[in-house]
C-alpha cells in the first residue's frame, strides 16, 4: 500500500551524544538509507548545534538531510548564544525543528516567537518542522483539540507557507520520552484535525499535501501501525533515533 504523501522519518538527537558518536550514527544511518534507495520516504537527522557540520559531512546528502533543533529569527546581531537561520543553512542543514515542547516548556517559547522563527526559517530556505501537542491535563479535560488549534493557528495564520516548505509534527507532551505513545487512532484523529485546520488557514491543496509527522515514544515495535494511518506522514523520533539499529528499523517501516 502506497502512502499519499512522501514520508519523512526524522531523528531528534536532543542534547545527547559526542561529536564522534554523532558522526558514527550519521554514517550508519546514511549507509543504510543509501543501500535502500527509498523513493517513498525522506530521512532527516537533527544533532545538537555544535555537530551540525560534522553530521552534514557524515551523510550522503542525496539520501539523508540534516536539520537544527532550533534557531533564532534574526539574521545576525548582538544575540549572544543564538544561531541564525543563515548560519544553520551555511552549515549545510536544510530543516529546522521549531517549537518543540521542550523549548516551549524550558525556554518559554510562545506562538508569537515561533511565528517569527518559522517565517525566518522559510525565508532562508530552511524547512521548519513545527511541533505542536497537548499536555496530559489538556487531554484529560478534553481540551486537546483547542490547544492544538491555538498552536497551529496562532503560529501559522499569517505565513504564506506551501506544502513543500513546512512540515508539522504532532507530539503530545504526555507521549514524549514516556514510553506511552499515542495510539494510531488517537494520532490519526489529531492529524486529520490539523490537516483540516491547514485547509482553513491556507487551502485544500496545501492541506492535502503537507506532511504531518507523529512524535512521542516512536519505537521499532509501534512505527508500522502508526504509519498505516492515512494522515500520519512520518515520525519525529527522540530516544530511538540515538541507536542506529532502532532508528534504521523505524526508517524501514512496513505498511
Ligand atoms: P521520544 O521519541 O524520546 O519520545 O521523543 C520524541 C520527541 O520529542 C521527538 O522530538
Amino acid at each position: 500500500m502506497a502512502k499519499k504523501r512522501k514520508a519523512l522519518i526524522a531523528g531528534n538527537f536532543k542534547m545527547y551524544l559526542s561529536s564522534e558518536e554523532v558522526k558514527r550514527l550519521a554514517r550508519a544511518i546514511s549507509d543504510f538509507v543509501s543501500q535502500k534507495k527509498y523513493e517513498d520516504r525522506d530521512v532527516m537527522i537533527a544533532p545538537p548545534f555544535p555537530y551540525l557540520m560534522a553530521a552534514v559531512d557524515s551523510v550522503n546528502p542525496s539520501f539523508v538531510s540534516v536539520g537544527s533543533q532550533n534557531l533564532y529569527f534574526e539574521k545576525e546581531g548582538a544575540f549572544t548564544g543564538e544561531v541564525s537561520p543563515l548560519m544553520v543553512k551555511d552549515c549545510g542543514a536544510t530543516y529546522s525543528i521549531i517549537g518543540h515542547s521542550e523549548r516551549r516548556k524550558y525556554f518559554f517559547e510562545t506562538e508569537e516567537l515561533l511565528r517569527k522563527k518559522i517565517t525566518a526559517a522559510i525565508s532562508n530556505g530552511l524547512i521548519p518542522v513545527y511541533c505542536v501537542g497537548e499536555k496530559i491535563e489538556d487531554r484529560n479535560n478534553n481540551r486537546h483539540f483547542d490547544v492544538v488549534k491555538r498552536q497551529v493557528e496562532e503560529a501559522l495564520r499569517e505565513i504564506n507557507f506551501r506544502s513543500d516548505n513546512l512540515v508539522i509534527a504532532y507530539e503530545p507532551v504526555w507521549a514524549i520520552g514516556t514510553g506511552v505513545n499515542a495510539s494510531p487512532e488517537q494520532a490519526e484523529e489529531m492529524h486529520l484535525f490539523i490537516r483540516n485546520l491547514i485547509s482553513g488557514i491556507r487551502d485544500k491543496n496545501i492541506s492535502e499535501n503537507i506532511r504531518i509527522l507523529y512524535g512521542g515514544s516512536v519505537k521499532p515495535d509501534n512505527i508500522d501501525s502508526l504509519m498505516k494511518m492515512e494522515n500520519i506522514d512520518g515520525a519525529l523520533v527522540g530516544g530511538a533515533s540515538l541507536k542506529a539499529e532502532q532508528f534504521t528499523r523505524i526508517i524501514d517501516y512496513r505498511i
